[in-house]
């Protein structure tokens, strides 16, 4: 589905840019600004939460109709807690609310939808939902859906440390067994590849404690656009940026063309 105000032509050309060999496989977004959009144009900021989950169906499908099958998206980081009540409710009713009435057409497409973040906090309904959701669609191979919500980079890698602390003093690890594969692998995201493009749009020049370990080699991209005005166009220019991108990984050559993978470090 195309949005109506995208332009048909504008696609065309885009989609004709792309070097179809070198889309990134996993990319991943802090879908930022919905509020901002919401009130330049007179309305409650929760009506920027509703168009941006439009965005975000419109994103998967443009994502999987260019084989980048793994889409990892900020949904509600920890530091969202400290909003208004009234904003923090809004956004956990529409998790629950999109998650029930999209579920059934995420497994169609054969999409693996799977939550990052702690969960303990949010009410039952919603954790139901989202193991549901997740143990229906966990052997679908098209597509990955990670959807991070109360999800801080750092928490993430102080309870990753945690583990390994527990693992080292019951002696199940020696200290000098922990390398950055280990470490790796207590992570929330252990068997995800890195994501090769951060994609950030309402112009902010920051990663908000988003991925602060995975994105250590990843590229950039932000975007003034505000993500509910965020769309498949907007998704192809951040592609074709990307791959403009001389990736060197420390080194002083470029990768190969064809590749998107960081040879130093992989999951
Ligand atoms: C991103 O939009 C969505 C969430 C953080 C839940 P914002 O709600 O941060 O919108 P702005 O950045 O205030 O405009
Ligand atoms: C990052 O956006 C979190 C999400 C998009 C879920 P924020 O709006 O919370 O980040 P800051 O406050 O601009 O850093
Ligand atoms: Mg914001």
């Amino acid at each position: 589905m195309r949005s109506r105000n995208i332009s048909t032509k504008e696609n065309s050309k885009l989609s004709n840019s792309i070097d179809k060999l070198r889309v990134p496989k996993h990319i991943a977004i802090i879908m930022d600004g919905n509020g901002r959009w919401a009130i330049k144009k007179g309305l409650p900021r929760s009506f920027g939460h509703n168009k941006g989950v439009s965005v975000l169906k419109e994103i998967i499908k443009a994502s999987k109709s260019l084989e980048c099958n793994v889409l990892t998206v900020y949904a509600f980081s920890t530091e969202n807690w400290t909003r208004p009540s009234k904003e923090v409710d809004f956004l956990i009713n529409l998790f629950e609310k999109v998650l029930k009435k999209e579920i059934s057409e995420i497994h169609q497409e054969s999409i693996k939808i799977s939550f990052i973040g702690d969960l303990s906090p949010f009410p039952k309904a919603l954790k139901s939902i989202i193991n549901s959701s997740e143990s229906l669609t966990k052997n679908n191979k098209d597509f990955t859906l990670n959807i991070c919500v109360n999800y801080g980079g750092r928490q993430e890698i102080v309870k990753a440390a945690r583990k390994i602390a527990i693992k080292s003093c019951s002696g199940e690890i020696n200290p000098s067994d922990i390398d950055e594969q280990l470490f790796n692998s207590e992570l929330l995201t252990s068997g995800i590849n890195d994501p090769e493009l951060l994609i950030r749009t309402s112009g902010e020049k920051r990663i908000s404690n988003f991925l602060l370990w995975q994105l250590a080699y990843s590229e950039i991209y932000i975007t003034d656009v505000m993500w509910p005005d965020f769309n498949e166009n907007e998704f192809l220019k951040a592609i074709i940026d990307y791959q403009s991108r001389d990736r060197r990984f420390g080194g002083i050559q470029s990768l190969p063309k064809d590749s998107c993978k960081n040879p130093n470090y992989s999951s």
